[in-house]
């Protein structure tokens, strides 16, 4: 990655591009990808050109709403959609064949619960999310980059927490997992630092995947591999 892909601040504070925990790749669409978005899009697609989300209004009831950063290709997004009929979920992503594959599953699946955004994450937050809203939110298996001098892109950052922080209700929970030790490490960190945040696991570490986290593509393919997984979750105390 070169520095013009990362620039550094013009002046003090002030960056001619963001850092981006991602990096665009251009996937083809494959026909089913491609079909399932032009007949998903108009009831399941959300766009941060119409802002600020009113989430009664968008699934047409009241229910705790569950964010996701980086679904992927989307499977275990809709199935714990379908595994959570009274919650609404919201996915992010910004590759164009996952949000294909995920649509066509939801369709298949006939969800009504679900939504998804193709758009860079920390754009949807500040745009789209109203502040205090959240019941949890997901990140599972984030793009490690493993090498050090790309860890600035790791998207858990301090004041990344913080912005999500104000998105979730109080009693919300950030729940995250990685099969990347490293980058386990890096989340306690950040988060053990985080201010307004309590840790859930009794030994101040990691949890037990819980339940309603199936095993995702990435999970397997670390068990494959001989990789760990950690799992933590935080809980908004203030
Ligand atoms: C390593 S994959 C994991 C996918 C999935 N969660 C899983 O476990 O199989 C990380 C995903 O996060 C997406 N991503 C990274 N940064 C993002 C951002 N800022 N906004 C939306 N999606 C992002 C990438 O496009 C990629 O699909």
């Amino acid at each position: 990655m070169s520095d013009q892909q990362n620039p550094q601040p013009e002046k003090e504070g002030v960056y001619l591009r963001q850092i981006r925990s991602f990096v665009k790749r251009e996937g083809r669409l494959t026909k089913g990808q491609a079909r399932a978005i032009e007949a998903n899009w108009p009831s399941m697609g959300l766009s941060v050109d119409n802002g600020m989300l009113d989430f009664s209004q968008v699934f047409g009831r009241q229910a705790p709403v569950v964010l996701e950063i980086g679904f992927g290709m989307g499977k275990s997004l809709v199935e714990m959609a379908a595994a959570e009929p009274d919650k609404d979920f919201i996915g992010i992503e910004v590759h164009r064949p996952g949000i294909g594959a995920c649509l066509a599953d939801a369709e298949a699946a006939g969800l009504k619960n679900l939504r998804v955004f193709e758009h860079d994450a920390v754009e949807v937050l500040a745009q789209c999310i109203p502040d205090a809203s959240l019941a949890r939110m997901q990140l599972y298996f984030p793009d490690p980059w493993h090498k050090a001098r790309h860890h600035k892109r790791r998207i858990v950052q301090p004041e990344f927490a913080q912005k999500v922080r104000q998105k979730l209700a109080i009693g919300g929970v950030w729940h995250m997992a990685t099969d990347w030790e490293n980058y386990a490490e890096h989340m306690l960190e950040v988060m053990s630092q985080a201010k307004g945040y309590n840790n859930q696991s009794v030994s101040q570490d990691y949890v037990p995947r819980p339940d309603f986290r199936p095993l995702t593509k990435f999970e397997q393919r670390g068990h494959r591999l001989g990789h760990g997984v950690w799992d933590l979750m935080f809980e908004r105390i203030a």
